[in-house]
């Protein structure tokens, strides 16, 4: 799709996918987030768009105000929201729909328009604080393409405590200009490497995928080196990748709220949206999981060992594309139909098939 030139435009149904997932999982991260001890709180974003499309529907930064104020009696940390818009026509739209909103003496919201969000980030980061150090931070990362969205940025986001990103990485535009000679510096900055010039002269359309897909998911990994990274793609009903969304952050508690967002994300819009961390298990968000797979999965990564319930649940929420509440049916199935799972050590009256003790030791066959 050719990025739009008007103010707004059409909303279509993987964006509205996106703002979904999005709306979900900022209102979760707004209530852990005041509530903990953190005083100030920083949604970025950096493509903020003019904060509505042609039908009336809100864009990303509309959705995070209206997160926040639809939950305003929870948040008690003065939460900051820097929105970027290149274009000064939708930075100005996107204040007008600002302004005709009351919002709390606790928000403090910033739209800088005309400005990119390299600038824009620059210019402001000293607002955003304390001892040197980032507020705790979302950062959602939404370009049209590639360009303007450098991963030196990103990577200095994520490193500073309780920062997390959001980054729809445009998967098709990105293929389709990946030889243009004249994009070759804007790449080495989004990719922040040239690596990616390995995946160029790659012919088979999978293993290009494969390629760029896995050197940002590393990068996200190892050269910014956050904890947990989960991507998840957006396609077609051909299959044909559409963008993948890479979520990276160093808090378990933040991966199971997007996870719990991602499984909730409507599948009604002619998409398919799957979990696409590991392309060799490629996981669809369905109503019903495909809880085989993740039986599997268990059954290969624990085989013949003794482990404690919490350990599976991390495994669960940190290794695969399934969530805190898939497993505990499984290991039930797995102790009173197939004989494959004891417990160890049950506190007295424990019923079979409940593992709600997090410290029980159980044995897999
Ligand atoms: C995909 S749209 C954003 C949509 C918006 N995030 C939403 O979900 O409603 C990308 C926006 O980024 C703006 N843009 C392009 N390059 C930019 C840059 N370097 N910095 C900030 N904004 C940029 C474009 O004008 C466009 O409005």
């Amino acid at each position: 799709m050719a990025a739009p030139r008007g103010i707004v435009w059409k909303l279509d149904p993987h964006t509205r996918a996106k703002h979904e997932i999005l709306k979900r999982y900022l209102q979760a991260w707004m209530i852990i987030l005041s509530q903990g001890s953190f005083p100030d709180i920083l949604y970025i974003d950096g493509f903020a768009g003019p904060g509505e499309y042609e039908g009336g529907e809100p864009g990303s930064p509309i959705i995070a105000l209206d997160a926040a104020l639809n939950h305003r009696s929870h948040l008690s940390a003065r939460i900051h929201f820097l929105f970027v818009e290149e274009k000064e026509s939708r930075a100005n739209h996107l204040r007008q729909l600002i302004s005709a909103r009351k919002l709390p003496d606790n928000f403090d919201v910033v739209v800088e328009g005309g400005t990119t969000f390299l600038a824009a980030f620059d210019r402001n980061v000293r607002r955003y604080q304390r001892s040197s150090r980032l507020f705790p931070t979302f950062a959602f990362i939404d370009p049209f393409g590639w360009t303007g969205a450098p991963f030196g940025l990103i990577k200095h986001i994520l490193t500073q405590p309780s920062c997390e990103v959001f980054v729809n990485f445009m998967y098709e535009e990105i293929n389709r200009f990946l030889s243009h000679r004249d994009q070759v510096q804007n790449f080495d900055d989004f990719f922040g490497t040239n690596a990616w010039k390995e995946c160029v002269d790659e012919t088979d359309p999978t293993k290009r995928n494969r390629c760029l897909h896995d050197l940002y998911l590393s990068q996200l990994r190892d050269a910014a080196n956050a904890k947990y990274v989960r991507s998840f793609e957006m396609s077609n009903m051909r299959d044909v990748t559409d963008y993948y969304l890479f979520y990276a952050t160093n808090k378990l508690l933040g991966l199971k709220k997007m996870k719990e967002a991602m499984w909730k994300a409507d599948e009604s819009g002619g998409f398919r949206f799957s979990d696409a961390t590991n392309p060799d298990q490629l996981i669809l968000f369905e109503k019903s999981p495909n809880y085989d797979a993740l039986r599997a999965n268990l059954l290969v990564e624990f085989a013949g060992r003794q482990v404690r319930v919490e350990e599976i649940e991390t495994f669960v929420v940190a290794q695969t594309a399934f969530r805190e509440t898939h497993y505990k049916g499984i290991l039930k199935s797995l102790e009173m139909e197939s004989g494959q799972l004891a417990a160890i050590n049950p506190v007295p009256g424990r019923k079979k098939g409940t593992f709600g003790d997090p410290e029980m030791l159980v044995r897999f066959a």
